[in-house]
C-alpha cells in the first residue's frame, strides 16, 4: 500500500524510537512489532525491513512473525472498519456471500484497506448477536440481517455521512482573506 504524504518520515521516527528502547536480539522483535502497531496502528513494510535490518535477519523472518499474529495488522486502518461476522449462525446463513459482496464493491480482500483508506474490510468470530444473523459491524454500529444487495446502500450511507462532515467542516471554517483584503 502507497504511503501517505509525511508518512514515511513519521513510520521512520516512531520506528528509530522504538528500536532505541529496545536490546537488538529476537526475543524483543514481537515486543518491537506491538510498539509499532500501538503507535501507527498497523505494522508497515518500511517498519519491518527497519527492525530486520537491526536485528540482522532477512525482512521475510519478520514478515512471516506478522502474519502469524492475529493482532498484527498488515494494512493501515481504514476510517471505517468493517467486520463481517463469520461465526457459525452468520458463516450458515450466507456470511460469506456477504463478505464477498463487500470485497467485490471495495475491491479489496478480506484483511486489505482500500487505496483512498476510507475503509478497511476484515472477518470477525461471533459478535454476539446470533439472533440478527448475517451480522456485519461498521466502526461501532451492528447491522443485522444483512443481504448482499444492501451492502452497496450501506457502504454508500459511510459514504455520504462523511461528505457531510466534510461540508459541515467547510462551512465552520473561517473565511480567509485574501490578499489586499482588510
Ligand atoms: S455467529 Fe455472527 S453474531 Fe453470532
Amino acid at each position: 500500500m502507497e504511503l501517505l504524504e509525511g508518512e514515511k518520515e513519521v513510520i521512520i521516527s516512531q520506528v528509530s524510537e522504538i528500536l532505541g528502547k529496545h536490546k537488538h536480539n529476537c526475543e524483543n522483535l514481537v515486543p518491537m512489532l506491538q510498539e509499532v502497531q500501538n503507535q501507527l496502528g498497523y505494522v508497515p513494510e518500511l517498519a519491518m525491513e527497519m527492525i530486520a535490518d537491526s536485528l540482522e535477519v532477512p525482512a521475510v523472518a519478520v514478515y512471516s512473525i506478522v502474519t502469524f499474529y492475529n493482532q498484527l495488522r498488515l494494512n493501515p486502518p481504514g476510517d471505517h472498519q468493517i467486520r463481517v461476522c463469520m461465526g457459525t449462525a452468520c458463516h450458515m446463513i450466507g456470511g460469506q456471500i456477504i463478505l464477498n459482496s463487500f470485497e467485490r464493491r471495495l475491491q479489496i480482500e478480506e484483511g486489505e484497506t482500500t487505496e483512498d483508506r476510507k475503509f478497511s474490510l476484515e472477518r470477525v468470530a461471533c459478535v454476539g448477536c446470533c439472533a440478527i444473523a448475517p451480522v456485519v459491524v461498521i466502526d461501532d454500529l451492528v447491522d443485522g440481517k444483512v443481504t448482499p444487495t444492501r451492502v452497496d446502500g450501506i457502504l454508500l450511507s459511510f459514504e455520504n455521512s462523511n461528505n457531510n462532515e466534510g461540508k459541515k467542516e467547510q462551512e465552520q471554517k473561517p473565511v480567509e482573506r485574501g490578499e489586499g483584503q482588510e
